[in-house]
């Protein structure tokens, strides 16, 4: 399986069976949980645009998914509106990339069958997503259980090779790739088997030092603007080293924010300015607020224009689901026929 590595190969790699030809198929999903925030930029965001280039991309929004958590129809249609204007508005292009929902494409909910039938019980029970829900006390319902195989359908339905991600998602590229097997071997092969890709900056920490996150609430948020955005920034926590004294950046959260958004050498001269001293952190807050509002000005602008087209995003989304469906029947067809299925007549 691959890792923290760049520069993928374009073509796909040894054709298999039922592979599709040609190039290499990217494909990511992300929840719709609310406002995007510097993590998931980093974290995920930042190389889905980045990889648009790098072959076929498949890029949707996980609504099915995201209803394990949400129940809230008018807050799930919201979320769903937002994140698919975040990504536009960020960088995905939809005349290279296939941008949808993921609940066009029913497909993917005959193959989470298919996929069931042979996931083994005891793996989706070490599941670590399933398992912290439990034990924070949440009720698991058997959508949640079987999460990790809604997953795998995601990405097999569009027999994907490479499956960028963050790091808490590996566990269930692994089980992709167990499901993958295991339904080749039962029935020949369909699928092949999908990779996964980690953007380099695996943990951005939030303003407490602890991971940013939206559970922890300590997230600075991409299109936060203004006073948000100010106070954001401001509140990052520090160590109370006086002013005049060295200080340490490897342990320093504003240090490792600032850094995002740096170039190597920038990064060098702000480490030397930590240790000589003299550094005021709340000096390198203004400066960082500063670098914020210039790095998201383009796409906060890009965000407003497309916000006032009403039809936009909708618009974007059916186009995206229809290509994404003709692209999953095909594998639901080869899946069905290894089954033992009749083709399914006509409606
Ligand atoms: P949250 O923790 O705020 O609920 P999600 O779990 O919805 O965020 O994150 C969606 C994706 O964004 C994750 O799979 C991960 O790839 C990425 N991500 C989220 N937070 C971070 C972070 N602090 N550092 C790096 N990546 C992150
Ligand atoms: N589980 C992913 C997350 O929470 C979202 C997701 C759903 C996904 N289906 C996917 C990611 C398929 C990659 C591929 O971030």
């Amino acid at each position: 399986m691959s890792g923290e590595s760049s520069g993928q190969t374009v073509q796909a790699s040894a054709q298999k069976p039922g592979q599709v030809k040609g190039r290499l198929r990217v494909l990511s999903g992300v929840q719709p949980s609310g406002k995007l925030h510097l993590g998931n930029y980093f974290g995920a965001v930042k190389q889905h645009i980045e990889l648009q280039d790098a072959g076929e991309a498949f890029y949707f929004i996980a609504d099915y998914h995201a209803l394990t958590t949400l129940q809230d129809r008018q807050k799930l249609a919201e979320n769903v509106h937002d994140v698919a204007l975040d990504y536009l508005a960020l960088g995905l292009d939809p005349a290279r990339a296939t941008f949808f929902r993921q609940s066009d494409v029913p497909e993917v909910c005959e193959l989470t069958w298919f996929l069931s039938i042979v996931a083994p019980m005891g793996l989706l029970e070490k599941a670590v997503s399933y398992k912290e829900k439990v034990q924070k006390g949440i009720d698991a319902s058997v959508g949640l259980f079987s999460y990790p195989v809604l997953m795998a359908a995601d990405i097999l339905a569009y027999r994907s090779h490479l499956v960028p991600v963050g790091r808490d998602q590996v566990q269930h590229l692994e089980i992709t790739r167990d499901l993958a097997e295991k339904f080749n071997r039962v029935f020949g092969e369909v699928f092949p088997l999908p990779d996964y890709r980690l953007s380099k900056e695996a943990k951005v920490p939030g303003t407490d030092g602890q991971k940013m996150s939206k559970s922890y609430g300590n997230t600075i948020d991409i299109f936060a603007e203004g006073k948000n955005l100010k106070k954001a920034v401001m509140g990052i926590v520090t160590d109370s080293i006086p002013v005049a004294d060295p200080k340490d950046p490897a342990n320093c959260n504003l240090f490792g924010l600032w850094s995002l958004f740096s170039s190597d050498e920038g990064r060098t001269a702000m480490e030397a300015r930590y240790r000589a001293g003299g550094l005021g952190y709340g000096d390198v807050k203004k400066e960082l607020l500063g670098v914020i509002e210039g790095y998201f000005a383009a796409a906060r602008e890009k965000r407003r224009e497309l916000a006032a087209r009403p039809d936009f995003v909708e618009d974007v989304l059916k186009a995206g689901a229809a290509k994404a469906r003709q692209e999953a029947s095909q594998t639901l067809e080869l899946v069905r026929q290894a089954a033992g299925m009749k083709a399914r007549p006509v409606a």
